[in-house]
Order: structure tokens, then C-alpha cells, then sequence
């Protein structure tokens, strides 16, 4: 199937960016919110990133009006119904998507193909709860999505071959790298990038080196384009430690996957990162204070 019309559920961080990216591919694309004032904040960061990108003379100028005329925004589920392809990146809470596949499953015509862009889920019962296993994959976009060349194609136990490779194509007409991962924690980035940013947080904990000093290690000893810790704050600590707990209550007995208390405890305190201004460094925006 060559995806043209694609429906995505979310638009915060990581769905405006996956919406941008589909619509500059040519796809028509319907973006669904819980309401009308979120939608608008959305768009708001996707007009943004596309001014930025003719600014940099990355984009002419009425190729992003095209764009933009490709987006429209919706509260309605059932504006979804004709599309080829329906992306979700809603909140990480399993019940939460487990109840939106089984609505869009009733909605969506039959061979509307789902994806989960979770980052930390077995795609496994989301697929069942839509009714359409074999019509159901991961598709994984990373941070900023309209940066970042990598999209990971997750192949549930039911998918049918060519459902992933039609989502492959699509992956590959947005602009990405497309890699064929399975269903397992982390599927491939997240399995090594988590444990690093983690083992990058009990460092500090312990007094192994500052925190500052890591990042510096990593980025001048490794080539990373951010340090761990950086890149923890940039990716959001609650995000990251979301994932974990999730993977601990499923494999309690992997210490690789026990939280630490450092962690946690940032957390509570609203040191979330970039999204909350502080985590590890100050944040203004997407830069690093100072
Ligand atoms: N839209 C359009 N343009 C954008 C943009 C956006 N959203 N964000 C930045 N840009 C532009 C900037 O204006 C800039 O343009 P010029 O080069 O023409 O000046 C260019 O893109 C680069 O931006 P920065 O100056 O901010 O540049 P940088 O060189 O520091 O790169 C970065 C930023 C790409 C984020 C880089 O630091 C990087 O690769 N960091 C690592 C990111 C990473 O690892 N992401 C994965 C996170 S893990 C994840 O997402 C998975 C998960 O499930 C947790």
C-alpha cells in the first residue's frame, strides 16, 4: 500500500514533529487532539519549526504553505476513518492506547494500517486491543523528528509482512532511515540508550566524576552530539524514568532496569529537564543555559 493519508493521534512534542514530516513528504494529514486549543499549540510548533527551516533556506517557501495546507486538526476520532496509515503518540499510559486502538479499530476502514510510536510498550496488546493484529506495527521516530534520520519499524507476532513494509516505504518516503526491530524492551535504540543514560545518572549518584565531566567524556571521547546527562535533561528525566519502571515491573530481577534513587528523586521534584527549564543543567528553550 503506498501510504498517502495518514491520521495522527497526539500532537505534542513528538507527534507535531511526526505530522511535519508527512505532510512535507506529501501525505495528507489529519491530526487528531483532545481539544481544539491543544491542536492549535501543535500547529503553532510546526509553523514554527517549517519558518525555521525556510529561515535557514532548508525549505522554500511555498513548499512549507504546501505543507501546512496538507494539515488539517480534528477532535473527532471518526475524521481518522479513510486514512491509510493511523500514527499514535498519546501519553505513555498502556490503558489509555489499549482504549484508543479499540475505538479506531471500530472506526477506521479495514485496511487502515495502526502504529504506536510508544517508546517503552509491548506493541503486542495495543495490537490486540484494536481487533487488527495483523494490520498493527511500532513505528518509533526519535527527538526532534524533524532532525533526527532514524525510524525504527517494530514487527508485532502478528503483523503481517506486507503491513511492515508498507510502513517501511513509509518511513523511508518521510525522509528516515527505516531499521526493522522486534517486539522486545527498547526495541534496538532504546535498549542500549536507556541503560547509558541511566548508568550516566548512578555515576553521579556515586560520585564517579561530575556530571558536566561525563558529558564532556562522552562528547569529545565518543563523538556523541550530546553527553548522556545532556541528553537525559533533553529527552525529559520522567520520560526516561517512566520507561524504566515500566521495564522493572516486567523484569523485576534485571538490576539493569532498578531506577535510581537520584533519578526518582529529581523527578518529584519537577526536575524534569528541558521541558521544566531544569533537570541536571538550566534550560532555555532547546539550548543549555550558559
Ligand atoms: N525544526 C526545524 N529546524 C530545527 C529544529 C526543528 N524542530 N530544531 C533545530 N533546527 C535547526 C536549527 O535551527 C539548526 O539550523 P542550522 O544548522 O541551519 O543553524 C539545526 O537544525 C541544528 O540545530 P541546533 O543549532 O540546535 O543544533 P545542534 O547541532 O546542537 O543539533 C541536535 C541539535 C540535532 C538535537 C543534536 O544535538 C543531536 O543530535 N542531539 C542528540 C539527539 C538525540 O540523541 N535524540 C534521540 C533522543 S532518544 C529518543 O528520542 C527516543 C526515545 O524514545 C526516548
Amino acid at each position: 500500500m503506498d501510504i498517502q493519508k495518514v491520521g495522527v493521534v497526539g500532537c505534542g512534542l513528538m507527534g507535531s514533529g511526526i505530522a511535519q514530516v508527512a505532510a512535507m513528504a506529501g501525505c495528507h494529514v489529519v491530526v487528531h487532539e483532545v481539544t481544539a486549543e491543544l491542536a492549535q499549540k501543535g500547529f503553532a510548533r510546526i509553523h514554527g519549526s517549517l519558518a525555521k527551516l525556510v529561515e535557514k533556506g532548508k525549505l522554500p517557501a511555498d513548499a512549507a504553505e504546501a505543507t501546512k495546507a496538507r494539515l488539517k486538526s480534528t477532535t473527532q476520532l471518526a475524521d481518522l476513518k479513510e486514512c491509510d496509515l493511523v500514527v499514535e503518540v498519546i501519553v505513555e499510559n498502556l490503558d489509555a492506547k489499549k482504549k484508543l486502538f479499540a475505538e479506531l479499530g471500530k472506526l477506521c476502514k479495514k485496511e487502515t494500517i495502526f502504529a504506536s510510536n510508544t517508546s517503552s510498550f509491548p506493541i503486542g496488546e495495543m495490537a490486540d486491543a484494536s481487533g487488527r493484529p495483523e494490520r498493527f506495527v511500532g513505528l518509533h521516530f526519535f527527538n526532534p523528528v524533524q532532525l533526527m534520520k532514524l525510524v525504527e519499524v517494530i514487527r508485532g507476532a502478528k503483523s503481517l509482512p506486507d503491513v511492515v513494509e508498507s510502513t517501511r516505504a513509509f518511513g523511508a518516503k518521510v525522509g528516515k532511515s527505516p531499521i526493522l526491530a522486534k517486539d522486545t524492551p527498547g526495541f534496538v535504540v532504546n535498549r542500549l540508550l536507556v541503560p547509558l543514560l541511566h548508568e550516566a545518572v548512578l555515576m553521579v549518584e556515586r560520585g564517579d566524576a561530575t556530571f558536566r565531566d561525563i558529558d564532556t567524556g562522552m562528547e569529545l571521547g565518543c563523538g556523541h552530539p550530546m553527553g548522556p546527562i545532556k541528553l537525559l535533561d533533553y529527552v525529559g528525566l520522567d520520560t526516561t524514568l517512566s520507561i524504566l519502571e515500566g521495564w522493572h515491573a516486567r523484569f523485576p530481577n534485571d538490576p539493569l532496569f532498578k531506577p535510581s534513587a537520584l533519578l526518582k528523586q529529581m523527578v518529584k521534584e519537577g526536575k524534569l529537564g528541558r521541558k521544566s527549564g531544569k533537570g541536571f543543567y538550566e534550560w532555555e528553550g532547546d539550548k543549555v543555559k550558559g
